[in-house]
C-alpha cells in the first residue's frame, strides 16, 4: 500500500487508509527500535533538511532521530542563525538548499500555510512539522498511536481536548484525525479559547465545565496555554485559569474511573497541568514522546516509498 499524498501537509488531506497505513508502519518501526541495533537502511542515499523557523525541542529532535535511524543524510537549518536573519526569502532559502540535492523538507514555521506554499513551488516532498495555528500532523499521528497502544482501536473512544483550542494546531490535527477514525471528540475550556461554530464545522462536542468533560472522556489531551499567540488577554490570570481548568490529581481521583492524560509538550506546570498529574500514573506524556520517533520514521519512509513509485 502507498500513501495517497506526495506531501504530509495536514491530517485534513489524509484519508482513513493513509492514517491506518502510517500507524501500522509505525508499529513495525517501534518494534525495530526495541532491538539492540536500532538503525535500518531504508532511506540510505536520501537527504532530508529540517527547516525550523520556530523553536522546537521534541519535534525537531524526534525528526532528526527518525531520519538517522532510517540512515538518511540529515541537514539542520535554524532560521535565527541563517541568512534569513539578513532578509533572504523562504523560497530563496529553500531553492538554495534544494540545489544541494535535497530530497525531502521537514518544515516548522510560525505562518499558517508556509509548508503549503513551499509544496506549490518546489519538487521535494514536504512534511509539515507545525505551521502557525493551522496543523501539526505528526503530533496528531503520534497521539493517535499512543492512544491506540493504551486503549486499542480509536473507533468509539471518547477523547476530550482541553484548553487553548483557539490557538492550537495540535487540537485541529487531532480533531481531523480522531473524527476520521470514528472516535467521539469533545473540546473543553473557557468560552474565550474555543472558536465559535467549531461544533458544526468539525463534528465535535463543546463543554465549558472541566469536571463534566473529564467524567465523559476516556482520554484527556491537555493543551498548553499559548500566551505568545494571544494578541489580547483571553482570561484574567494564569492562576484563575489553573483554578478553573488546571488538571489536578484530586480531581482525577474523584472521578472514580480510569482516565488517560496526554499533553503534547511543552507543559506549563501548575497552569494547565499540575506536576503530580504530569508525572503521575494517569500520564502517558513520555510514551507520546517515545512513540514520536517511530511515527516520524513511518511518515518519512512512506513518503519516500511513494516517490520511488
Ligand atoms: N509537541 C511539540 O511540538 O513540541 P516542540 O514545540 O518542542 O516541538
Amino acid at each position: 500500500m502507498k500513501l495517497s499524498t506526495k506531501h504530509l501537509l495536514g491530517i485534513k488531506d489524509l484519508n482513513r487508509e493513509d492514517i491506518q497505513l502510517i500507524l501500522s508502519t509505525a508499529q513495525q518501526f517501534k518494534d525495530v527500535l526495541q532491538r539492540p541495533v536500532k538503525k535500518v537502511p531504508s532511506l540510505r542515499d536520501v537527504t532530508i533538511v529540517n527547516l525550523f523557523y520556530e523553536n522546537s525541542t521534541r519535534t525537531r529532535m524526534s525528526f532528526e532521530l527518525a531520519e538517522r535511524r532510517l540512515s538518511a543524510d540529515v541537514l539542520n537549518f535554524t532560521a535565527s542563525s541563517s541568512s534569513s536573519a539578513k532578509g533572504e526569502t523562504l523560497l530563496d532559502t529553500v531553492n538554495n538548499i534544494l540545489s544541494m540535492k535535497v530530497d525531502m523538507v521537514v518544515m516548522r514555521h510560525s505562518a499558517s500555510g508556509a509548508p503549503h506554499f513551499l509544496a506549490k513551488h518546489i519538487p521535494a516532498a514536504i512534511v509539515n512539522a507545525g505551521d502557525g495555528i493551522n496543523e501539526h500532523p505528526t503530533q496528531a499521528l503520534l497521539d493517535a498511536f499512543s492512544m491506540q497502544e493504551k486503549l486499542g482501536k480509536l473507533e468509539g473512544k471518547r477523547i476530550a481536548i482541553i484548553g487553548d483550542i483557539m490557538h492550537s494546531r495540535v487540537a485541529l490535527s487531532n480533531m481531523y484525525l480522531l473524527r476520521k477514525m470514528g472516535a467521539e471528540v469533545m473540546v473543553a475550556g473557557p468560552p474565550t479559547l474555543i472558536p465559535k461554530y467549531i461544533s458544526e464545522a468539525l463534528g465535535v462536542q463543546v463543554e465549558y465545565n472541566l469536571k463534566k468533560a473529564l467524567q465523559w472522556c476516556d482520554v484527556a489531551n491537555v493543551l498548553r496555554i499559548q500566551l505568545e499567540r494571544q494578541n489580547q488577554p483571553l482570561f484574567s490570570s494564569l492562576r484563575e485559569y489553573n483554578l478553573a481548568y488546571g488538571i489536578k490529581r484530586k480531581l482525577l481521583e474523584s472521578l472514580g474511573k480510569d482516565i488517560v492524560i496526554m499533553h503534547p509538550g511543552p507543559i506549563n506546570r501548575g497552569v494547565e497541568l499540575d506536576s503530580d498529574v504530569a508525572d503521575g500514573p494517569y500520564s502517558i506524556i513520555l510514551n507520546q514522546v517515545e512513540n514520536g520517533v517511530a511515527v516520524r520514521m513511518a511518515v518519512l519512509y512512506l513518503l519516500m516509498d511513494r516517490e520511488n513509485g
